[in-house]
């Protein structure tokens, strides 16, 4: 169902590689809700992905853009401003760790691929950020959304140099909330969303366990891509206007437990296989 409560916002959408993709859901719910919008993603994920096919059902196009290239920012953004004017908002929906492709383990991590981790994953935040401020490419009252994980505050299993890329991504939000929002009223957040079953979330060591696991721990169940854009869409919306600098958790409520009936039963069932001593 729509609401009409993008009519009017124009916005960047990055991170639509194919239709799993929680930016893929976001692009297709802003679409439904009147906004007007740019898609990006890098030159390698365009031919191995299906974003064509997002732009034409959104009736939009797609600029190629490195999120770790100055440059390539420089002339998505320019583009966009040429095209609408100033934009409204923009979803940084971008995570890639190569130690985890390399299945490299935390403690014996590659240090090249560590900082390409948190180039790619977090300092790409930063930089977009700040060529848009610097020119001035964002309204008043804008809204820009960077997508997290809950590794960001609790070691999980697997997550690898992906945790310490979160922590610094929702960093990056709460300092630079401050400032843009002081100087332009544009406000920054992150949305600590569900293991999601995404291209980038199956490469995750172990990934069907922890989906399994967060499903029996969330009272509400795992959040699914598409209710994460829903989400993403209120705050993108003018019912927000006041939050910023915060990660916001879209986890069914699994954050803030400890253990619960469902997860217990599964705990317990383990034991009943061991032979008696
Ligand atoms: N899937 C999950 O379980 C889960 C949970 C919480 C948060 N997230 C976060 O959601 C975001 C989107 O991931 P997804 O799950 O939709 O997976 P996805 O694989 O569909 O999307 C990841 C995107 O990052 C893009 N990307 C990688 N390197 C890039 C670069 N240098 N420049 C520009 N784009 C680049 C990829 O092309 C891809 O489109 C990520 O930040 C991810 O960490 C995912």
């Amino acid at each position: 169902m729509a609401y009409n409560l993008l009519k009017g916002k124009k916005g960047i959408i990055f991170g639509a590689l194919n239709d799993k993709s929680i930016a893929w859901k976001v692009a297709e719910r802003a679409f439904e809700e009147g906004a007007e919008f740019l898609l990006t993603n890098t030159p390698v994920s365009m031919r191995l992905g299906e974003i064509d096919e997002l732009a034409a059902k959104c009736n939009t196009e797609v600029i190629p853009a490195d999120a770790t290239s100055t440059k390539d920012l420089e002339i998505l953004i320019q583009a966009a401003m040429d095209k609408y004017g100033k934009i409204d908002f923009i979803l940084h929906s971008i995570g890639m760790s190569p130690n985890v492709r390399k299945k490299l383990p935390y403690d014996k991590l590659s240090y090249e691929y560590y900082q390409k981790t948190l180039d790619i994953s977090a300092l790409s935040f930063h930089k977009m950020i700040s060529i848009c401020k610097a020119k001035d490419a964002i309204n008043d009252w804008g809204s820009i959304i960077a997508l997290s994980y809950v590794a960001a505050q609790r070691t999980l299993y697997g997550y690898n140099d992906m945790a310490d890329a979160k922590s610094l991504l929702e960093s990056i939000a709460r300092s630079f909330g401050y400032i843009y929002g002081r100087d332009k009223k544009v406000r920054i957040n992150t949305i600590s969303q569900s293991p999601t079953p995404t291209t980038a979330g199956s490469g995750v060591k172990g990934f069907d366990g922890l989906m399994d696991f967060t499903e029996r721990m969330s009272p509400l169940g795992n959040a699914t891509a598409a209710e994460c854009a829903d989400y993403c869409i209120t705050m993108f919306s003018d019912l927000t206007k006041k939050v910023t600098m915060q990660n916001l958790f879209h986890d069914g409520g699994f954050s803030s437990m400890g253990m619960s009936m469902k997860a217990m039963n599964q705990y317990n069932k383990s034991f009943d296989v061991l032979p008696e001593d």
